[in-house]
């Protein structure tokens, strides 16, 4: 009798401590579900600082049913894209803990993985529509608890981001911001505006492609498009289909990959405004003076910050390139080189920068490079990574030619300007590139004089 006494009020603590720690997890289908195709069911998960691993599911209807649920805070959503076998995305937990990190927001995980799990990609895309009928209810009870839409941020992947802008659209416009990553292609490449996302569905609307040759959408759709080593092929990805299961997916998953890591603040990749991907490589769309003290814009959540300039712009299309993996960012360097061979030269190049035991390379081989004498050539080299002090430079000049004769390339100047600490370029006077040998030496400062 005694014992129980303290012990009856025990075990209710105790079960109140199991109840709280239930958590509501994203739905969890299998290859079976999707083989037989899902009907549409949306959940939406919040997650919040409090609560930055535990889901609760949302009632779509009684908001008061969970004080957690702060319409005081701004409200990120992250809405999910097609899923052929049915498993959860692997960065639902990642995006989550990251944005809650970055910003004291709900945190909606939008799962709407009965319906996205369909082995039939069409069934999908259908589901796309209902899907954002769903969620504009939902928002539209949210903006009636006192939420401003201009503080509500959607973020799709794939077939996701073509929900956002239907939803965008049915709120006319008002949300804050869509952040499209790698927007799907197949079924909304060539439609109208009304039927896929477009700068017009929210006030700020920023899309990363990199898959626009399959999966994603080859066209701009937003007031900035990122397009990551041009959009198609990402390094570090299988290039041919007997690499395994990853050749259909890893350009298409990248986007998620590289906008985690811009969260997560690895690196900044800054990127260039350019007409076309090869205009960047030959290093034509290096000026970022319309930007001002900001300079060009740096890929990824941040990107806000330049908001108003992009808005009066107009639509920007620019080009960064990653390394295969993570840190994902690379260091761009301005490289002017000037020969005083008679004849005119044409070739690649080969740039290594040295520091103690650190090595970052840079191959310039796009397209053959023209050398003429005393005329400076531009080229724009990307190291895999940044070296904060260069103490030495390697070179290597090739033709790519077996048959001809073995050339030299007599370089009367090479300077090396760092895009980001432009004041101290790096330069050196009169050496002579011998083919396919490296030759490595100390930078000195340059010299104002001219040539
Ligand atoms: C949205 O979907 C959920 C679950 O699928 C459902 O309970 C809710 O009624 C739907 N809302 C609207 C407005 O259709
Ligand atoms: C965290 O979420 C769970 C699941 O909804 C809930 O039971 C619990 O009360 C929440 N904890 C806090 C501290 O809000
Ligand atoms: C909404 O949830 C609150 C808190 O759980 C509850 O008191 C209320 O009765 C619910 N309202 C409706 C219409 O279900
Ligand atoms: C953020 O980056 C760090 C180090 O680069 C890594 O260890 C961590 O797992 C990342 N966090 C998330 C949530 O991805
Ligand atoms: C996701 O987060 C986990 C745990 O922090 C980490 O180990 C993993 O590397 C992260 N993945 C990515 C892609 O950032």
């Amino acid at each position: 009798m005694f014992l129980w006494q303290y012990l009856t009020p025990l075990l209710l603590i105790a079960a109140q401590i199991c109840k709280v720690q239930t958590c509501d997890e994203f739905t969890d289908l299998n290859f079976g579900h999707a083989f037989i195709g899902t009907s549409i069911s949306i959940r939406l998960l919040l997650y919040t600082r409090e609560n930055g691993t535990c889901g609760t599911l949302l009632s779509h209807t009684n908001l008061s049913a969970h004080p957690q649920f702060k319409l005081s805070r701004p409200t990120t959503f992250a809405i999910h894209g097609y899923r052929p076998t049915g498993s959860p995305p692997v960065w639902v937990g990642n995006i989550t803990e990251l944005l809650l990190y970055r910003k004291d927001v709900n945190v909606i995980v939008v799962d709407w993985n009965h319906g996205a799990a369909n082995v039939n990609y069409f069934k999908a895309v259908e589901n796309t529509h209902k899907a954002a009928a769903n969620l504009t209810a939902f928002i539209k009870r949210m903006q009636e608890h006192g939420a401003s839409l201009s503080s509500i941020h959607l973020i799709g992947v794939s077939l996701g981001a073509h929900i956002s802008g239907f939803v965008g659209a049915n709120l006319n416009g008002a949300i804050g911001r869509i952040t499209a990553l790698d927007p799907a292609g197949p079924q909304f490449t060539g439609t109208a505006p009304e039927d896929r996302l477009d700068s017009k569905d929210a006030q700020f609307v920023d899309v990363l492609h990199t898959d626009i040759d399959a999966l994603g959408f080859r066209e701009p759709l937003g007031h900035i498009d990122f397009y990551a080593n041009g959009g198609t092929d990402q390094p570090g990805c299988p290039k041919t289909i007997f690499s395994g299961g990853s050749y259909f997916k890893c350009d298409h998953q990248r986007s998620v990959l590289l906008y985690l890591e811009s969260l997560n603040q690895t690196c900044a990749s800054r990127a260039f405004p350019c007409s076309s991907y090869s205009e960047f490589l030959d290093g034509n769309c290096l000026n970022c003076d319309r930007f001002g003290a900001a300079g060009c814009p740096v890929f990824g959540y941040d990107i806000t910050m330049w908001k108003d300039i992009l808005l009066k712009l107009g639509h920007t299309k620019t080009y960064f390139t990653t390394t295969t993996k993570s840190p994902f960012c690379m260091s761009g360097y301005r490289v002017d080189v000037m020969i005083w061979n008679k004849d005119i030269r044409w070739g690649y190049i080969t740039v290594k920068l040295h520091y103690k035991g650190t090595e970052a390379v840079a191959t310039i081989d796009h397209k053959s490079l023209k050398f003429q004498k005393y005329t400076e050539t531009r080229l724009f080299a990307q190291f895999d990574k940044d070296i904060p002090s260069v103490h030495k430079v390697s070179l290597k000049f090739s033709n790519g030619n077996v048959f001809k004769p073995k050339y030299k390339l007599r370089v009367l100047r090479i300077r090396l300007t760092h895009l980001e600490r432009k004041e101290r370029p790096l330069c050196r006077y009169d050496i002579v590139l011998e083919e396919k040998r490296e030759v490595t030496f100390r930078p000195i400062p340059c010299e104002e004089s001219n040539f």
